[in-house]
């Protein structure tokens, strides 16, 4: 293999991941399911939505600008959001709305260029502004993410065996005989058949979904409390892509983990979350429990969203609604509203006034001067 051994350990590896790669543009891009629908938000037993507890994550007012040719690129504009204990956070929005960076600097992993401003608490402590060392250690036991392309994740030349052994002896004291015995449960954990077996082979003989398992195990190997899934399923196949979904709800139940779906997609990453919040031009657009988003979609982006999913009940080959052009860049954002350019809804104070993000009903915040009504045409 030509590939160059990456310098960070597989266990680094796991919570930065390669870059990671954009999905497709969503609004032209072809989605690939009926969205979730009131009541069938989660598979499994039902959980209620709001558990009492303490919120793990707290995101207040997080800002990311990049310094960029002697302008500045506003990647995140004011973030705030909660996350409990073993619940599921679904990010959705068009390529580059500031997904991956708000995770990112979550996990303290943006370049040097970039300014942070804001809060970001984990169990109550503050994270921005943590020493270098600090943000490792919290990166080795609270939070880890794993990326959308896992052959790029993976070291080619090292069978996969000694990758979740090294990532495990990042994380514990513990001999190599331990640390193997551990991997192969980790495996195992993953539902990777015949872990043993696995265990001694390198990247290239496994499937790209046995690869993403793999990286989950990775993942999970300093036991997180939160999981990052960064576009974890976008470069596999549509039934991978399920079965990959399915064992990050098992393993979230299992072991009563957070988990945040980051994805341009918002058809998959809210069938499987208890609430959503949808991005554009580096702000929160809407936020809502996944049954009451569906139920009353309010801000005209999502509609748009969601009317680019195909479903079954249109007919077959028909075009799916899409809204030309493309988001603002951060260098120039328009004065009022971010999506007035391209909103079908759009009025004449949407370019002037720019909308706040507010509860307008309980639980269900939205950012728009004139949102969609219950039953405004699909
Ligand atoms: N290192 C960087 N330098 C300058 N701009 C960046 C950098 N990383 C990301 N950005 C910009 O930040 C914005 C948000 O990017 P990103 O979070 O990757 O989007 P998403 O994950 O939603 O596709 C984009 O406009 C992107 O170009
Ligand atoms: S504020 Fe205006 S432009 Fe923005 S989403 Fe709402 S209707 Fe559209
Ligand atoms: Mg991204």
């Amino acid at each position: 293999m030509s590939k160059k051994r990456p310098a960070t350990s597989p266990g680094e590896r796991a919570v930065m991941g390669p870059d990671p790669a954009t999905g497709p543009d969503m609004l032209s891009g072809p989605g690939r399911r009926e969205p979730a629908r009131p009541g069938s938000a989660r598979p499994g037993p039902d959980r209620p939505l709001y558990s009492a507890g303490s919120d793990l994550l707290e995101v207040q007012n997080l800002q990311v600008r990049f310094r960029q040719g002697g302008r500045d690129v506003w990647a995140v504009n004011g973030m705030s959001y909660s996350l409990r204990a073993g619940k599921t956070l679904a990010i959705v929005g068009e390529s580059g709305s500031g997904k991956t960076v708000s995770c990112r600097a979550i996990m303290g992993l943006l370049p040097k260029a970039a300014s942070v401003a804001g809060s970001v608490r984990f169990e109550g402590a503050e994270l921005l502004g943590l020493p270098d060392a600090t943000m490792r250690a919290h990166r080795g036991t609270d939070v880890a993410m794993v990326f959308q392309d896992p052959a790029r994740s993976l070291n080619p030349t090292m069978r996969i065996g000694i990758q979740i052994t090294e990532a495990i002896r990042t994380h514990q004291a513990i001999d190599k005989n331990s640390a193997r015995d551990r991997a192969i449960e980790l495996l195992k954990l993953v539902r990777i058949p015949l872990p043993a077996r696995r265990f001694v082979e390198y990247p290239h003989q496994l499937s790209g979904g046995m690869r993403q398992r793999v990286m989950i195990a990775i993942a999970l190997a300093c036991h997180p409390k939160l999981l990052i899934a960064d576009e974890a399923t976008t470069s596999l196949d549509v039934t991978t892509q399920a079965q990959i979904m399915e064992l990050l709800l098992e393993l979230q139940q299992d072991l009563d983990m957070a988990l945040m779906l980051i994805s341009h997609d918002l058809g998959l990453a809210a069938s499987y979350s208890d609430e959503v919040i949808v991005m554009y031009a580096g702000r929160i657009v809407e936020q809502a429990p996944t049954q009451e988003l569906f139920a009353h979609v309010r801000m005209p982006y999502t509609k748009v969203l969601l009317q680019a999913i195909p479903r079954l009940d249109r007919p077959a080959h028909a075009l799916l609604p899409v809204v030309s052009g493309r988001p603002p860049d951060g260098m120039s954002l328009p004065v009022g509203c971010s999506f007035a350019p391209r909103c079908p809804s759009a009025q004449e104070r949407c370019a002037r006034d720019s909308p706040d993000l507010e509860e307008h009903e309980p639980g269900h915040h939205w950012a728009c001067w004139y949102p969609c009504e219950d039953g405004d045409s699909e």
